[in-house]
């Protein structure tokens, strides 16, 4: 008789930084044998054509003409809980009717809720995939803390005040500002993306030697096994996993520039900023002489066309010098030997990304995790340099302290050596490559 295969469906949440990590786990589990199933919304929906070697399960989430912006999100992920239930139970109860195959756990985005209810229910093991780094999810725990002993507001002349226990954090650094109130709904919201409710183990998208300290603090609130294998793009095979078509003309670009002359510019995929900075931004790009690539995203801003709404003259006083696209290969230009820093919002799979490639980062976090990430970016890695201001001054600044002078270069010196820890990490016997093996092993286990 022919060996059982053995499936894992795997549910991603609908959005890139999420979306990402996960069809990379699945990649990396396929190439270990596994059959894969990608359980996903329609909103969002990968581009199945692209993972031939994937089955993928379409989820009714009733999403359409819903305001899928940033704003949103909490009515997004309680909407899209309630309605994917359904069609996600139908979905595991035909995979488990099949003949000559075996559902061994279901992989999940901690935020997608429904699936650890809908498994449960059916006896089938879950295990959670985190797609940021454990010290953000562990600064949580501070949030919570002050919430409880009723600091919240704290007063703004606190907010520089280093966390107790908590270093290298600052209340500033935390991922809600604890100078307002925390509504009732993101306070449960956090609750609930703390709670890994019965899932037997938790993969994170880290690398120990980033996130040790975190990751032995939640151990203790998650009394599960750990499996740290990142960074995922990494660790599995390259395959594409962009949701926007990519601009691949800035690579011969690229091509014609100096070796570490560009600076990259990018703020990720949902990063919403004002008018105002965008033309900061343009302004600093444009004094500081610098070369640089910037992904101007059509959304960047809220409303308006973000690239309609740069400065007049800009295309003029940068020609030759600057590139505008939408959207950019961010892998493979961060790996491009003409790019010498990334000027980045510190999303998780950016901050990753850059280190990967020993880029040394201008940091200008947002919202959430990319706060703690540009702390520990700048204040323990010692490979990004805090934007001070977002004023064309500040910008202009910076880039010139990254890209010309000797902090700069010494910060390069250190992200080289953090790739090549990175890479020993990932090789025979480093810590990543090590969890992978155990992962694979539990897994057979369930
Ligand atoms: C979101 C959150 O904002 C982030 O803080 C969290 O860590 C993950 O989810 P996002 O803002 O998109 O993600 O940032 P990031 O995590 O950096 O992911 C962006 C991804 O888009 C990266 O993998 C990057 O390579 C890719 N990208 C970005 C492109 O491929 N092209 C671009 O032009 C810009």
């Amino acid at each position: 008789m022919a060996p059982l295969k053995r499936r894992v469906v795997l549910v991603p949440y609908p959005f890139q930084g999420h979306l990402t990590p996960m069809l990379q786990l699945a990649a990396l589990l396929h190439r270990r044998g596994f059959s894969i199933t990608v359980a996903h919304t329609r909103f969002n929906s990968p581009t199945t054509s692209n993972y031939p070697q994937f089955a993928f399960a379409a989820l009714s989430d009733g999403l359409e003409g819903r305001d899928m912006s940033f704003y949103n999100a909490l009515n997004v992920i309680s909407e899209m809980n309630a309605n994917c239930q359904a069609s996600f139970r139908e979905h595991l109860l035909h995979v488990l009717e099949e003949e000559g195959e075996e559902l061994v756990c279901v992989i999940y985005d901690n935020i997608m809720k429904f699936v650890d209810v809908v498994a449960d229910s059916l006896n089938l093991p879950t295990i959670v995939l985190r797609t940021t780094a454990a010290a953000f999810m562990h600064s949580h725990l501070a949030l919570f803390d002050l919430a409880a002993h009723k600091r919240i507001p704290l007063p703004e002349c606190e907010l520089e005040l280093p966390v107790p226990n908590l270093h290298p954090l600052r209340y500033n650094d935390l991922p809600l500002h604890p100078t307002r109130e925390i509504p009732e709904s993101v306070q449960e919201f956090l609750e609930s993306y703390m709670n890994i409710r019965s899932s037997a183990a938790v993969i994170w998208n880290t690398v120990e030697a980033l996130d040790e300290w975190p990751l032995q603090q939640l151990q203790r609130q998650w009394p599960v096994p750990f499996f740290t294998i990142g960074p995922l793009h990494k660790m599995a095979p390259p395959l594409p996993t962009s949701l926007i078509e990519e601009d691949t003309m800035c690579l011969s670009w690229l091509d014609k520039r100096a070796p570490g002359s560009v600076i990259y510019v990018s703020l990720g995929s949902m990063a919403i900023i004002d008018e105002d900075e965008l033309c900061e931004m343009a302004r600093g790009l444009a004094r500081s002489e610098q070369p640089f690539l910037w992904v101007v995203r059509t959304s960047l801003l809220n409303g308006s066309d973000a690239i309609a709404s740069l400065p007049g003259d800009f295309g003029d006083v940068v020609r030759g010098r600057g590139l505008v696209v939408e959207w950019a290969p961010q892998r493979k230009v961060l790996e491009h030997p003409a790019v010498g820093g990334f000027f980045t919002h510190c999303g998780w799979n950016s901050t990753l990304e850059s280190l990967c490639e020993g880029v040394p980062m201008i940091c200008r976090p947002c919202f959430a995790d990319q706060l703690v990430n540009a702390r520990y970016l700048t204040h323990v890695w010692g490979v990004g340099v805090e934007l001070g201001s977002v004023v064309e001054k500040g910008v202009e600044e910076a880039v010139r302290m990254l890209m010309k002078s000797d902090c700069g270069r010494e910060m390069r010196e250190r992200a080289a050596g953090m790739k090549l820890e990175i890479e020993r990490c990932m090789g025979r016997g480093g810590s990543s490559s090590e969890s992978l093996d155990h992962l694979l092993e539990f897994v057979d286990s369930l």
